[in-house]
């Protein structure tokens, strides 16, 4: 059976093989301090084993929650921001059909997600339309304090407490959050709703295979079970023991560091499908807040070709040379569409006729790899043979461990997130928090 791969071989000539090959001992070293946990945030690293440690009774007990909400909603809303919901969303996305939310006969509810904005029209669409319909909620937060998330939950909740009783309202929501701390965690007590756990030891970012992620793509009918064997494989090929030539994440961690050093600051994710747009959104957060700190990191951009080829091309091509391409790419499409003949060939197309779309698209990635590389930006490039759960179990883990060794090699903690409060605390002194009196004077005064 194939595995996802990984091809360094062109991102010369700012960093050349023989580069990357003498990065091996120092990668190794990083690779073994995250496996041993004896690196910065250790007590962060729980999401190392999860793919070996969710039991299949776990697996099993999560399936069961999923087929009561299944049965008793049309419309489920993921309430969670982060890593509290990029995970479920990027891989939900990645598999459903591109016009689910058109088409009839569905057997599973539509997944909506709030508390990802504090949008005001946002939240008011979303109870509109929710309003007449059958609806459930996961809730999903870590600490249990997030504004973003509280503040929708408060509003779908009271609306599902103006149609239903309240063990009906009980059935329909779940939350995921902390064993024991924070407002989720009491609220949910106090109401007896189900509750799953997020272990103390994985954060947001690194959730995705935790009951954050497994819940929602379970609600939307995909194999938890195989995106949990996916990401196991893929904790064997990145193992401590594979060589460093032969493990896709020591590769991708090193390469990407080395390009860092000659300059290029910027690493695109790029897709050539957009049903990975969240794959990319996921991957950012996972990025941007394990690396960008003390002031490092490479920025973490994304773009969706071919659509962007058409906004975002030129810059690429010729903009400032501080960037770098990392190509996520499907070998086949799921489905089949041929280009038909036409007789007229108006539009001259007929060079093309009886070919895949799927083959066009695979040029598109090859001619824009060459034009790029051709233009000074680096190429890394990950394939995946099939887009289903048990790859995308393999990618999502990919990147985690990648993530980590990378992060080593930069000299930050990849594990914590202490730039996020910033802004928290200017927000809540605005507000006029409680508590946050010393703050609210101190913020007046810049005003
Ligand atoms: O990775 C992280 O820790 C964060 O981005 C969180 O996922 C995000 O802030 C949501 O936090 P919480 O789950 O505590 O509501």
């Amino acid at each position: 059976m194939k595995d996802l791969t990984i091809d360094v071989s062109n991102v010369a000539p700012d960093v050349t093989l023989d580069m990357i090959n003498a990065e091996k001992e120092n990668v190794q070293k990083q690779l073994e301090t995250l496996t041993n946990k004896t690196g910065k945030g250790n007590d962060f690293l729980g999401w190392l084993d999860l793919p070996e440690e969710i039991s299949p009774d776990q697996l099993m007990s999560i399936e069961k929650t999923a087929a009561r909400l299944r049965g008793k909603a049309d419309y489920v809303v993921v309430t969670g921001i982060g890593g509290s919901y990029l995970g479920a969303r990027a891989v939900i996305d990645a598999l459903n059909d591109s016009f689910d939310q058109l088409k009839g006969g569905r057997k599973n509810p539509f997944i909506l997600y709030a508390g990802q904005n504090i949008g005001e029209d946002y939240t008011y669409e979303l109870l509109d339309l929710l309003k007449d319909k059958s609806f459930g909620i996961i809730v999903i937060s870590k600490s249990g304090t997030t504004t973003e998330p509280a503040i929708a939950f408060r509003a779908l909740k009271e609306l599902l407490e103006t149609k239903y009783d309240k063990d009906e309202v009980k059935e329909r929501i779940v939350a995921i959050t902390d064993a024991k701390k924070g407002a989720l965690r009491t609220l949910a007590d106090q109401e007896g709703y189900e509750t799953y756990i997020i272990p103390d030891d994985v954060g947001g970012r690194y959730s995705v295979l935790t009951p954050v992620g497994l819940l929602p793509i379970a609600v939307a009918g995909f194999s938890i079970s195989e995106l949990v064997r996916g990401a196991k494989k893929m904790r064997e090929l990145t193992a401590i023991n594979v060589p460093f030539e032969k493990n896709p994440a020591s590769l991708y961690a090193a390469t990407r560091n080395l390009l860092y050093k000659k300059g290029k600051k910027i690493e695109i994710l790029v897709n050539y499908q957009p049903k990975l747009h969240y794959i990319s959104e996921w991957w950012k957060q996972l990025y941007g807040e394990s690396e960008g700190k003390e002031n490092k990191g490479i920025f973490p951009a994304s773009v969706d070709f071919t659509t962007d080829l058409h906004s975002m091309g030129q810059w690429i091509q010729e903009g400032e040379r501080t960037i770098f391409e990392t190509v996520v790419s499907i070998a086949a499409a799921r489905h089949r569409v041929l280009i038909p003949r036409d007789e007229g060939n108006l539009d001259n197309l007929n060079y093309l006729a009886g070919k895949r779309i799927d083959e066009v698209n695979k040029m598109a990635e090859l001619g824009t790899r060459i034009a790029h590389t051709d233009g000074g930006v680096p190429n890394i490039r990950i394939e995946l043979p099939e887009l289903n759960e048990y790859y995308l179990g393999q990618l999502l883990y990919f990147f985690e461990k990648a993530c980590g060794i990378s992060g080593y090699i930069l000299g930050v903690n990849p594990f914590d997130q202490p730039g996020v409060e910033a802004y928290k605390k200017n927000m809540f002194a605005l507000l006029g928090k409680p508590g946050f009196e010393k703050e609210t004077e101190a913020i007046k005064k810049r005003l």
